[in-house]
């Protein structure tokens, strides 16, 4: 795929897929990604962060619902048998065109759920019932071991910050700007 052609690939995800398939909670994946977004830009992150957040999740089209178009009652996370593992397959689909800014918080979000799973206490208890489903399939809190060499990855910090924005992305009704709101900052940071 040319560069220029990942943008708008990325852009019909967003604009026709996910506008049709449900992270739950009344709330598209779409609607969660672009909030996911809206608040690392609210945080002032640097622009590949941004694109992190705005791309975390982009991976379930080609694992979770890649078949799953025309059926959007049964795409919802709370359905998933299994885990497929999106964030690895997000981070392989885009890794040919952004840099590890963007790619690798996208490839960790799902160990910074299992992470502040096991060192926050309260941590499970916010999380949406979709989250804590795909939690037990992903392995659960990690093991101190598991803490440790995470805290040893470069990105883990910033990992842990989309998860919190994940998190709290599920808001129904939330006013936000579009996929072409990005479309600059995209079109900046894709590489090669
Ligand atoms: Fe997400």
């Amino acid at each position: 795929m040319a560069n220029e052609d990942i943008i708008d690939r990325l852009s019909e995800i967003f604009t026709r897929h996910g506008a049709r398939s449900y992270q739950g909670g009344g709330v598209s994946i779409t609607e969660h990604m672009l909030q996911t977004a809206a608040a690392a830009e609210g945080a002032s992150c640097t622009p590949g962060v941004v694109a992190a957040a705005l791309l975390h999740d982009v991976g379930h089209f080609i694992t979770d619902f890649a078949r799953l178009e025309d059926d959007p009652k049964h795409a919802s996370m709370l359905e998933a048998k299994v885990d497929r593992h999106h964030e690895n397959a997000g981070a392989r689909m885009l890794q040919p065109y952004f840099s590890a800014e963007v790619v690798e918080p996208i490839r960790l979000h799902v160990q910074a759920k299992r992470y502040l799973s096991a060192i926050e206490k309260d941590y499970v208890k916010t999380l949406a019932p979709q989250a804590l489903h795909t939690l037990g399939l992903q392995g659960g809190p990690m093991s101190p071991h598991d803490v440790a060499a995470f805290e040893e990855n470069p990105y883990c910090r910033t990992a842990a910050m989309l998860r919190r924005w994940d998190d709290a992305a599920v808001v129904p009704g939330l006013k936000t700007p579009d996929f072409e709101h990005y479309r600059g900052i995209l079109r900046d940071l894709v590489t090669g």
